[in-house]
This record gives structure tokens, C-alpha cells and sequence, in this order.
């Protein structure tokens, strides 16, 4: 049975949710998005809901379906461990190097400057004598998941997350430069170091952003803040058997591939969509399968290069509003993992 705390809790996610888009409507992204950040109580309330659910109820549900389901942390962490400890990274060098051999173009390395040795960075992450940590950026964090990984150093950012387990900052606006630049109280962040990390995070992250061209910014960020050969790891919640968001699916690969990213993995389990982008050391070898591929004329998931959508950008509003109107919850919608989130909604 769905507990009244359970109720509670997912009441306040939909209803922030259901805010922002509103105003979205209303007054546009901008001015929409500088409302929502200043109203620091409810992303207090909003950041406990979501500790709560994720480490809770989402558990306790993830327990009880298959033992196929994984949860998010979890994929993370085996996929970083997949890529950086046991040959990932290495393969996709080689393979980077095989496609640049095939199409003859000249080439541009995506950092003249800082050129690294893919080489040498994967030997030493698989030797434990040189101590080296995979630098994990996780963005939208709330609550530090990915902190408890000793083979993590964790840069933990939230809008407004838990105290104590992540900085503030807001990606959508950060600055990204040289190095790290934090507020006189050090508890939020400014500036982020640009081709810095091995690894970011978008974990439920992009379904919070009410609009596509903030989405893309966020994803342009990622890319400008991984090191080449570095993986952006996409989690999104969809409980829609494989084939029912697909579209929608690729046309991120191609939206991606054009920004520079070589799309590594996608594996659809029951709730979730996980997928790793690659930043290749050559953008031209990225943009590959984006040049290679037949656009559908008139579909409106490819009529600009700088959006990306998700399925709630397609509902019909007075299907959002009865829905939201609607505060009666069934076991089954309740059990549904995620389904306080944008995305997920059925
Ligand atoms: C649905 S929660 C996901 C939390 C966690 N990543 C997980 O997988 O459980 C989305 C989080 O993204 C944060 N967020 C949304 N927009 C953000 C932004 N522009 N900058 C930083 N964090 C943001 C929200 O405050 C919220 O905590």
C-alpha cells in the first residue's frame, strides 16, 4: 500500500514540477527559471522529498520487480568501472582511431592545447599504486549519491540539495573556466574547470528543465567541462516498454553526435533509459553518424540542433492540467517507480 508519506512526498515533486512549467507558459524559460531558483524554501522541501523518496520508497520498489532492474547508482558506478578499470576507455581510443583512418578529412583534435594521452590516462587508472580517482561531476545531485564510491572524487552540485552533502550551484548558469571559483562562504560554486572531468552525471536530471534549449545548453556544458575521451552519463526515467519514446531517443544521439559526443551505450531497464556519450578526441569522428543519417522532413524533433526534447514537451495541456488537478493515486501509479517525475507521467 502507498503510505500517506509516500503521497505527501510525491505531491510536493509533482507540484514544484507543475509550477515551473506553468510559469514556463506563462512568462517564458528566463524569467520562469530566475522565479523558481529564488524560491529557496521549496527547493529546500522539494531537495528532503526526493532524498527521502530515492532512498526509501524508489528502493523498497526496486527490490520487489526483477532482478534485472538495477538501480541508477549502481549502473553508474559498474559502467565507470567498465570504461576506466577494465579496457573501455582503451577500446574506444582504438576505435575513435580506426573511424578517423576511414573517413578522410583533415582533423582537429577537440583540445589543441590539452591533447592528453589517453594512453597513459588509462594505465593509470587501472594502477592502484598511483592512487588515481575518476573525477565524477554529478549534476542535479540532491543528495550525493555517487559520494560513498572510494574510486569517485565527487564534485556533488544542486540547485539546492542536501546541506553538507552537495554545493550549490546552478549548471544552467555556472560560469566554466580555468579552474573552480566558490562563493565567500564556499558553499557554492561559480565557475567549473573546463575539459576537466573524466565523468558527469545527468541522473532525473534533464526532466526537471521545463524547456528543450535549456536541456542542450546543459548537455553543451557537459561536453565543455569532460575531458576528450571523458563519458556523460544520461539516467531517465520512462517505466514505457523500449520501443515507445525511440524517436525521442535518437534524435538525442543526433542531437549529441553533432555537439561532439560518440554515443558508447544505451540499455533501456524497467525504468529507466541509461545512456554513456563519449566526448571524442575528434569531433568529426562524432559527427559521423549524425552526417550519415536520412532526417525525416518537417519532424519537429529535428528542426533545430540546439534543443533537446523529452516526451512531456509533446503533452497536450489540459491533459497536464487534469492530470495534476487529479490528486487521487492508485497503488499501481504509486509503485511505478518515478512517476512523480516530468518525464514518466502517464
Ligand atoms: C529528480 S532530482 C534527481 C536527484 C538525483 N540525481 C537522483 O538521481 O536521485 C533532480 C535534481 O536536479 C536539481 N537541479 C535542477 N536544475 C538544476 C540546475 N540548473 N543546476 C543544478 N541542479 C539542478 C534539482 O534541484 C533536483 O535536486
Amino acid at each position: 500500500m502507498a503510505t500517506e508519506e509516500h503521497k505527501y512526498l510525491a505531491d510536493i515533486i509533482k507540484a514544484t514540477h507543475a509550477t515551473l512549467r506553468e510559469e514556463t507558459r506563462s512568462y517564458g524559460p528566463e524569467i520562469a527559471w530566475e522565479r523558481h531558483v529564488t524560491r529557496k524554501d521549496i527547493l529546500q522541501k522539494y531537495a528532503s522529498s526526493m532524498h527521502k523518496l530515492a532512498t526509501t520508497y524508489w528502493l523498497e520498489n526496486n527490490s520487489t520487480s526483477d532482478n534485472m532492474t538495477l538501480c541508477r547508482v549502481q549502473w553508474v558506478k559498474s559502467q565507470c568501472e567498465q570504461y576506466f578499470l577494465n579496457g573501455g576507455l582503451q577500446k574506444y581510443n582504438d576505435r575513435e582511431e580506426y573511424i578517423k583512418e576511414k573517413i578522410n578529412v583533415d582533423f582537429v583534435e577537440t583540445e589543441d592545447k590539452q591533447s592528453i594521452n589517453n594512453d597513459l590516462e588509462s594505465r593509470n587508472f587501472v594502477d592502484p599504486s598511483l592512487q588515481r580517482k575518476i573525477t565524477l561531476l554529478d549534476v542535479g545531485s540532491c543528495y550525493n549519491p555517487f559520494g560513498t564510491f572510494d574510486m569517485f572524487d565527487v564534485t556533488a552540485i544542486d540547485l539546492n540539495g542536501i546541506p553538507e552533502k552537495v554545493l550549490h550551484c546552478d549548471f544552467l548558469n555556472v560560469n566554466i573556466g580555468e579552474e573552480k571559483h566558490f562563493s565567500a562562504d564556499n558553499h557554492e560554486l561559480l565557475q567549473l574547470p573546463q575539459n576537466s572531468y573524466n565523468v558527469v552525471v545527468f541522473s532525473l536530471f534533464l526532466e526537471y528543465l521545463p524547456c528543450p534549449r535549456q536541456r542542450y545548453i546543459c548537455c553543451k556544458k557537459a561536453y565543455d567541462l569532460l575531458q576528450p575521451g571523458g563519458i556523460l552519463l544520461i539516467i531517465s526515467p520512462d517505466s514505457k516498454h523500449v520501443g515507445a519514446n525511440a524517436k525521442l531517443i535518437k534524435s538525442w544521439r543526433y542531437i549529441l553526435s553533432k555537439l561532439g559526443f560518440m554515443r558508447i551505450k544505451y540499455e533501456k531497464l524497467k525504468h529507466i533509459h541509461c545512456l554513456i556519450f563519449r566526448k571524442c578526441v575528434y569531433k568529426q569522428v562524432a559527427m559521423k553518424w549524425a552526417n550519415t543519417q536520412t532526417i525525416p522532413e518537417n519532424d519537429p524533433l529535428y528542426q533545430d540542433d540546439v534543443v533537446f526534447f523529452i516526451p512531456q514537451d509533446f503533452r497536450n495541456i489540459s491533459c497536464q492540467d487534469k492530470q495534476e488537478e487529479r490528486h487521487v493515486y492508485d497503488e499501481e501509479e504509486l509503485t511505478c517507480m518515478f512517476n512523480e517525475l516530468p518525464f514518466d507521467e502517464t
